[in-house]
């Protein structure tokens, strides 16, 4: 347990693809002017240094939002918000810090994160956050039992790190009792694309809850898949209205600066469920 930090992967390719997705439905929701609950199950310690030596280590960044930065001016409009809060040098936003400076003052943000060190350094990296609750918390055990929240409007990230091939099924049990308390309830969940295919049991199951408006992205930055991701994935439950075109312009530009050289990307971006 809790091997994995998040510092070794920031800013690389599945960081790229998550957060823009994130940038656009928190863009979309803020649009409206009743104010929202935005919830993390695994939240992550929120700034990252891109010259930390895990991060040089991996070297993952240079493959994801190093690729990007320089092409901003070109990139969809929609995309721009991302893009500028990750304009900093050698820094980068996870998803805490992205969503506290797109969402309003009056909206919620509330985080769990179980390690004992990335909890510290997520609780200082929101501490100027006014709205941000900070939990050390099993997030997917904890996060259902505040539902609803008072605003009933709102979104909630399901970021896990997938260490033990029981997290796939545990995800869509976490997922199911969000919507048993919180039917309205705008749930996305990332998930790897590893060539053992481990994925697949997690997405059928969520394709079984039958949600209108289950929207599933994959974006492969490797075809010939070989070690190691190849792809991000991403399920989006009770997706808002008409979001899908603005999520395939933004996907399909990154597509061919993510991809890997010399080989060939691939996006499938489509509904599980329709609208209703
Ligand atoms: C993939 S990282 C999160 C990255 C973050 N969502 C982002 O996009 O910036 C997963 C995090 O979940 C934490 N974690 C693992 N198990 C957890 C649990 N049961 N509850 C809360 N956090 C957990 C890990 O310590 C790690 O920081």
């Amino acid at each position: 347990m809790f091997s994995y930090q998040h510092a070794y992967h920031a800013g690389g390719p599945a960081d790229v693809v998550k957060h823009a997705m994130l940038s656009i439905l928190l863009e979309r929701l803020t649009a409206k002017p009743k104010s929202l609950t935005y919830y993390e199950t695994h939240a992550g310690r929120a700034a990252y240094r891109l010259d930390a030596p895990e991060a040089i280590k991996t070297n993952e960044a240079a493959h994801g939002i190093a690729r990007i930065l320089p092409l901003a001016a070109q990139a969809p409009a929609i995309l721009s918000p991302y893009l500028t809060l990750q304009g900093t040098p050698n820094r980068y936003l996870g998803s805490p810090l992205l969503a506290a400076n797109l969402l309003r003052g009056d909206d919620a943000l509330v985080l769990c994160e179980a390690h004992p060190r990335e909890h510290a350094a997520l609780a200082d990296a929101m501490a100027k956050h006014a709205n941000a609750q900070v939990l050390q918390a099993d997030g997917p055990a904890h996060i259902p039992t505040l539902l609803p929240p008072a605003t009933a409007r709102g979104l909630v990230l399901i970021d896990p790190a997938y260490e033990r091939q029981q997290d796939y099924a545990a995800t869509a049990s976490t997922v199911a009792a969000m919507l048993k308390a919180w039917p309205k309830a705008v749930i996305m969940v990332w998930y790897p694309l590893l060539p053992e295919g481990r994925h697949v049991g997690l997405v059928n199951a969520l394709e079984n809850l039958e949600i209108p408006a289950t929207l599933q992205a994959e974006l492969c930055w490797r075809k010939g898949k070989g070690r190691g991701a190849y792809g991000s994935g991403q399920l989006i439950l009770n997706l808002p209205y008409g979001l899908e075109d603005d999520l395939t312009t933004a996907l399909e530009w990154l597509l061919p600066h993510l991809t890997a050289d010399g080989d060939d990307g691939l996006l499938r971006l489509g509904f599980l469920h329709p609208p209703r």
